[in-house]
């Protein structure tokens, strides 16, 4: 079972690469599901209608997302008429939308999870290790994939430590694979824990490659150096591919992890 986890989508730059390279790299890695973070698709803010069903067409499977997913109203409709996008399982419960959903792909159960960090991260109402926790006791699957939506490296490190900590060998694990999302630069410390969860601290963006985060640099500046208000643009460029496989054998032993960073 080969899993590939796609970074944060981000505007029309990110959209692009997308319909250009994913594929290309579904083939070379005969990919069997594709999981991408889509709350930046949309001018950085969200994603449309018209933008979901385009990432649905180039072969995305499942969609999640973090604290930016409601910031375009539209999405706030989308995310209860289609059954294949995330929100965060520990935001504002008033929030429309799954955080946790599952599906089947050859045989295996896969259930995909969407968490939001804490740190730096206002959003969260709910700490994301008991809401993990209320998730864990369902049990129902071969594997149970994580996207952590988090600020900070050390939030990110320690909640994986402490969910690999509770698998139990011969028993379907609890996690199977966490990764990061949303600070958009991709980590090199892909791993193999010690109870077998497959975890790294951030996938990184897909999107413009010269910019801040996705931004125009010109944008950050108004705000970081001048202290004036500046509407945030996607930067244009020909983009930047962050992602990762995720390889699980027939026991559902993750077997292999190659991280992928491609500027166009
Ligand atoms: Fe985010």
């Amino acid at each position: 079972m080969k899993i590939l986890t796609i970074g944060d989508i981000f505007g029309e730059t990110g959209r692009q690469v997308i319909k250009n390279y994913l594929p290309q790299l579904k083939k070379e890695y005969q990919i069997d599901l594709t999981v991408a973070n889509v709350e930046n698709t949309t001018h950085g803010k969200g994603i449309s209608r018209k933008h979901y069903w385009e990432l649905k067409s180039y072969g995305i499977d499942i969609m999640t997302s973090g604290n930016h997913i409601f910031a375009n109203e539209e999405t706030r409709k989308l995310i209860s008429e289609v059954p294949d996008l995330l929100r965060p399982l520990n935001s504002n419960p008033y929030h429309p939308g799954p955080g946790t959903i599952w599906t089947k792909i050859k045989g295996k159960k896969i259930r995909i999870t969407n968490l939001l960090g804490t740190n730096f991260m206002p959003l969260a109402t709910e700490n994301p290790y008991f809401a993990l926790e209320k998730i864990l006791n369902l049990q129902d699957w071969d594997l149970h994939l994580v996207d952590f939506h988090a600020e900070t490296t050390a939030e990110k490190i320690a909640l994986s430590l402490y969910f690999d900590e509770k698998n139990v060998a011969g028993e379907s694990k609890k996690i199977s694979a966490l990764w990061g999302t949303h600070t958009h630069v991709q980590t090199a410390d892909e791993r193999i824990l010690p109870k077998g969860t497959g975890f790294i601290t951030d996938l990184g963006m897909t999107g413009p490659y010269s910019g801040v985060i996705g931004a125009k640099p010109e944008v950050i500046w108004q705000r970081s150096k001048y202290g004036l208000s500046a509407k945030m643009t996607p930067q244009k460029d020909n983009g930047q591919f962050n992602g990762v496989v995720w390889e699980f054998d027939d026991n559902n032993k993750l077997i292999s992890i190659k991280r992928i960073n491609k500027v166009f």
